[in-house]
């Protein structure tokens, strides 16, 4: 399976922070903020890894991150998406890597405690279709949110004025190879992107879509607040291990 970090977009929300660099190269704590998820992927046994970037600080991953030693990695991949087109027309840009393998796909500003290898392993085993972790959250309206029934998912509304429960979609997701058609027909939403929930909301349309509760904290990194709200929990992570 390989991994594919979304680490895009301009990162509006975090003015003047992103006027000079790209958001994911912010510090968290003591790391860079695309470490995370790239420590995420590589815990889960994944040393195959495409990073999609964009905006005017392209480059500066490349100086980062070079072929990924520091993580164990031979090589690093890297594309590149011109404009604000969404988390769909990113992934879209991760076909031709894909190479009809089965993906972990890792949004660039999420970072969690525990490790997703248990997750990963599971849907390696999975015949077809797509995983999504669920996390339980007190501020529902700010993410994707699913509607549960016993193991099943019912839908998915993105950022709906009145939740109908507090499991957030975080950004982790597990596709089949059929991801790159389902992107291929998706029309723009109101906001003018290709949304990742329309992605997913088809595969539960067709009864192909499983999930997991993910342990431990989760957290993005897309606000002033959330963005301190993650340095603070890995800093307490630091000092009490
Ligand atoms: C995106 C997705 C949303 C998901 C969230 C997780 O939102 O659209 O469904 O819950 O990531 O971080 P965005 O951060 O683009 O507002």
């Amino acid at each position: 399976m390989k991994g594919v970090i979304l680490a895009g977009g301009l990162g509006k929300r975090l003015e003047p922070l992103t006027r000079i660099t790209n958001k994911h190269l912010l510090p968290v704590y003591d790391k860079p903020m695309i470490y995370y998820p790239i420590e995420t992927l590589v815990d889960a046994g994944i040393k195959d890894i495409l990073i999609v970037t964009g905006g005017n600080h392209a480059g500066e991953f490349l100086h980062l991150l070079g072929n990924g030693r520091e993580f164990g990695l031979k090589h690093i991949n890297y594309t590149y998406q011109k404009g604000e087109g969404g988390i769909a027309e990113a992934l879209g840009l991760a076909e031709h890597f894909a190479d009809n393998d089965k993906i972990v796909v890792i949004l660039g500003d999420n970072i969690i405690e525990s490790s997703i290898k248990k997750y990963a392993d599971d849907f390696l085993k999975q015949p077809k279709g797509a995983k999504i972790l669920l996390k339980e959250v007190d501020d529902p309206e700010r993410f994707g949110v699913a509607e549960v029934k016993g193991n099943k998912i019912l839908n998915i509304i993105e950022k709906p004025k009145k939740p109908k429960s507090k499991y957030a979609v975080t950004g982790i997701y597990m596709f089949d190879s059929r991801v790159f058609d389902i992107i291929k027909a998706l029309k723009p939403s109101d906001r003018g992107e290709l949304e990742i929930t329309d992605v997913n909301n088809d595969y539960i349309s067709i009864g192909e879509m499983t999930f997991d509760v993910l342990d431990g904290y989760w957290t993005d990194c897309g606000t002033h607040e959330s963005l301190l709200n993650a340095g603070n929990l890995i800093a307490k992570l630091a000092y009490s291990g």
